[in-house]
């Protein structure tokens, strides 16, 4: 039996976790910073490691707290050394050594996008080879695994995130951050009216969604200069119609070219359900093909997914001395 401590600040949630065997979540805390992002359109930088700063003593206690164990039955701390917000990440890297340093205790760095694939294992045993499709705010990824603790990436943006689009694209229509949830919502409500570009793309499996974004904002500004009133219902369901089934189109190709076991999707836009829809009137055809849609709350930052892959990590040796820093362009493992 392993029972991890994960730790998760790469971005604008403080999440503590303690995790046993990388699948059973004996708490989870996440203590949420968007309230106050919300307040200026976005994550400012600077303020959400000032408050994680604030909030990570109590997330952690709280953590320890709720699921009934000292730091004794403790095996090792994981925590996300990367892809992340810099002055974010260290703030959970300096709990992680300093939990390390004072209880003796492995140091374990999990990349935070292993772990938004790993929190799938809450779901159902991950069968290999398997092709993930990784959709944050900061990145938009296929990740073809062909075994356990082994990652390519076969496609990425070469641009925004599709996250990053959502959160834009609700800026230019003035609907608040995060832009997400509420595009998700309002475009249930939109009609087929206006015509975006498909967005285009040189390479087989990369994506793009920065001139979408842009033909959003030229499409607004040319209704306006008519006079036109813009219809923001239907103007959310033409950007994420065609940013989803560009997305989609391309991880269908993946999945016939490259014929995984399991198809996981992952990452905060997993939580759309749209694209969770897509997903799955595309992959019904696919008998043999297990589809893994994560539920709402691994969808999002935690730090159970951290203890989930902090779990593989640690079966496979992967451990931080104390020298060990933040690091927020982190590689997938494996990879340079
Ligand atoms: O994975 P995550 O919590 O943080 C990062 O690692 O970036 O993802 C946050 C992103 C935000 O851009 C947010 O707008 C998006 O996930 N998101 C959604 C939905 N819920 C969250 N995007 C589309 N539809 C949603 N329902
Ligand atoms: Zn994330």
């Amino acid at each position: 039996m392993t029972m991890l401590l994960a730790i998760e600040t790469s971005c604008d949630e403080t999440a503590c976790a303690i995790v046993k065997d990388g699948k059973e979540i004996l708490s989870n805390i996440v203590s949420s910073q968007i309230n106050v992002h919300t307040l200026y359109g976005g994550v400012v930088p600077e303020v959400a490691s000032r408050i994680h700063v604030e909030n990570i003593s109590t997330v952690i206690e709280e953590a320890i707290k709720e699921a009934g164990v000292t730091m004794d039955d403790i095996d090792g701390i994981a925590y996300t050394q990367g892809p992340g917000l810099i002055g974010s990440l260290h703030v959970g890297v300096q709990a992680a050594k300093t939990l390390s340093y004072f209880f003796d205790k492995p140091l374990i760095p999990v990349n935070h996008m292993t772990g938004h694939i790993y929190a799938n294992q809450f779901v159902s045993d991950l069968k290999f080879p398997l092709l993930a499709l990784v959709v944050s705010g900061g990145h938009s990824q296929l990740v073809w695994m062909k075994h356990e603790w082994s990652f390519e990436v076969i496609g990425e943006t070469r641009d925004d995130a599709i996250g990053e689009a959502y959160d834009k694209v609700a800026r230019v229509l003035d609907l608040g951050y995060p832009g997400g949830p509420v595009i998700d919502k309002l475009a249930k409500e939109g009609k087929p009216h206006y015509e975006l570009p498909t967005p285009k793309t040189d390479t087989k499996y990369d994506f793009s969604f920065s001139g979408l974004k842009t033909a959003v904002l030229q499409l607004q500004q040319r209704e306006r200069k008519k006079g036109n009133e813009i219809i923001s219902a239907d103007l959310a369901y033409a950007f994420q119609e065609t940013a989803l089934k560009s997305m989609v189109s391309k991880t269908m190709e993946a999945v016939k070219e490259y014929q995984p076991k399991m198809v996981v999707l992952a990452g905060g836009v997993a939580a759309n359900s749209r694209l969770r829809a897509l997903m799955e009137e595309n992959m019904a055809p696919f008998e043999n093909i297990q589809l893994v849609i994560p539920p709402l709350w691994c969808c999002t930052d935690n730090a159970a997914m951290i203890g989930a892959s902090g779990y593989v990590a640690y079966q496979h040796g992967e451990r931080s001395d104390f020298n060990c820093s933040a690091d927020p362009s982190l590689p997938m493992p494996g990879e340079i």
